[in-house]
């Protein structure tokens, strides 16, 4: 298995253009499955997830052609079985259920994996359809569902935020009969784009952004070309990488407004932040100030960025809270961070983090996605050598990273094993 080995302790500086968002593309690549045309999407970000998914749908029958960021994808399904193989490595998989579903009238999906950050069921999504009239058994690790005569809209309130249930629905909606409105809806950019694409494919879906969606139903949908935003998470990830190495970063190709919650965050630990339409600049020349956080669903602090901030309270000037709303074990990266002699308490679903003036490098191990990069980090920021293992779930994710760090001073090795 691969290894990184990360000789920390440099600031980084220079520029970085963002990649297309993976969790925007995973759910646009679904949604091609409900195209009667060719949906051709541009700033697609190549990662093992995106590959996956491709994956899963040219095995549903599709016919996806790929030319450097851009892929089109055509045709019809002939296949309504997602099975574990092909589903196991990415809880995303379960996007599909939504539009072979609306449009196929059935289909069969393994129950997903994908990282172990808590027990992560899919129940939300089940019921869901069920909601919109489709007949749903859960049996050997498989959702079947159908419906007889194509889904029906129904008024779907959500009792928490899901982010892929709420683009699940939203899928399905797009193709059944009458109106749906989700209520306690997703408000994520990753769910906006998903229904700017889908209504450039002609479907008729409203208030995508806010908590309350209204999707009404269309017969078909045709081509369309879609550009997929930015990816918010990486972005903040480097963000992050400037503020922890005392850096001068230049972020650009992305949106900043998706990251309110986190610059608001990082200007009052002290770093500079600037920005213009499309770019950001975030500088640091001091250690770090402790501040508290809580994760939430858009437009909250990202749970997709807590693993990463808790690197850089590691090595703050004093003690700060994290506390973790989405996820009830999304703490993993904590038993790694403290084998580089970091000082962390777990108290139920907070930490506290008792900043110090530096790490020691040590041998670790990535755990999941963002844990993965939040060891990065961590290893960026501390002198001498720190070896990564497990980073093929890094891989998942962020699109050539040591490049992108490596052009601004960071020196990362990969070594192939
Ligand atoms: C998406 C993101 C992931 C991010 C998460 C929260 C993608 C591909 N992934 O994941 O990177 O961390 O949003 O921002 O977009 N839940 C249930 N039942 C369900 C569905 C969810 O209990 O049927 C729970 C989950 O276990 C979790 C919470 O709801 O505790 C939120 O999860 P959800 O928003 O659905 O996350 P994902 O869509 O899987």
């Amino acid at each position: 298995m691969d290894k990184l080995v990360i000789d920390g302790g440099h600031r980084l500086s220079g520029t970085i253009k963002v990649s297309g968002a993976k969790n925007a593309a995973l759910p646009l690549i679904a949604s091609s499955l409900m195209c009667g045309g060719t949906l051709r999407l541009t700033n697609v970000p190549w990662l093992a997830d995106t590959l996956s998914m491709i994956t899963l749908v040219k095995h549903l029958g599709v016919q996806p052609q790929i030319k450097g960021d851009e892929i089109s994808i055509t045709g019809e399904a002939n296949v309504l079985d997602a099975p574990y193989e092909q589903v196991r490595k990415m809880r995303a998989s379960i996007l599909v259920l939504g539009p072979l579903l609306a449009r196929y009238g059935r289909v069969k999906v393994s129950l997903p994996g994908g990282c172990a950050i808590g027990t992560r069921p899919v129940d939300l999504h089940i019921w869901a359809m069920q909601q919109l009239g489709a007949i749903v058994e859960v049996a050997d690790g498989y959702i079947e569902a159908r419906c007889r005569r194509g889904l029906i809209g129904a008024k779907i309130v959500f009792p928490f935020v899901s982010v892929g249930a709420t683009e699940n629905t939203m899928m399905a909606a797009a193709l059944a009969t009458g109106i749906t409105q989700i209520i306690n809806a997703a408000r994520e950019p990753e769910v906006v784009d998903l229904g700017n694409c889908l209504n450039a494919m002609g479907a008729k879906i409203s208030g995508h952004g806010t908590d309350n969606i209204v999707i009404e139903g269309v017969k078909n949908l045709s081509s369309a070309n879609h550009h997929v935003i930015a990816d918010r998470i990486e972005a903040g990830t480097f963000a992050i990488a400037a503020a922890i190495t005392q850096g001068d970063l230049t972020l650009t190709n992305m949106d900043p407004v998706y990251l309110d919650a986190l610059f608001a965050v990082l200007e009052r630990t002290g770093a500079t932040i600037q920005m213009g339409e499309n770019w950001v600049r975030v500088l640091s020349s001091s250690r770090s100030k402790p501040i508290d956080i809580a994760t939430q669903p858009y437009p909250g602090f990202p749970t997709d960025l807590q693993a990463q901030y808790m690197s850089l309270m590691a090595v703050a000037d004093g003690s700060s809270k994290i506390s973790e709303t989405i996820f009830e074990n999304r703490f993993m990266h904590v038993p790694e961070l403290m084998r580089m002699s970091s000082d962390i308490q777990i108290d139920g679903r907070s930490c506290i983090v008792h900043g110090k003036a530096s790490l020691k490098p040590a041998p670790v191990m990535a755990t999941d996605l963002r844990a993965s990069v939040c060891l990065v980090l961590a290893a960026l920021a501390t002198k001498g050598k720190t070896t990564i293992s497990r980073i093929y779930h890094l891989d998942r994710g962020y699109a050539n990273l040591e490049e992108k760090l490596n052009k601004c001073g960071a020196k990362i090795q990969r070594q192939i094993g």
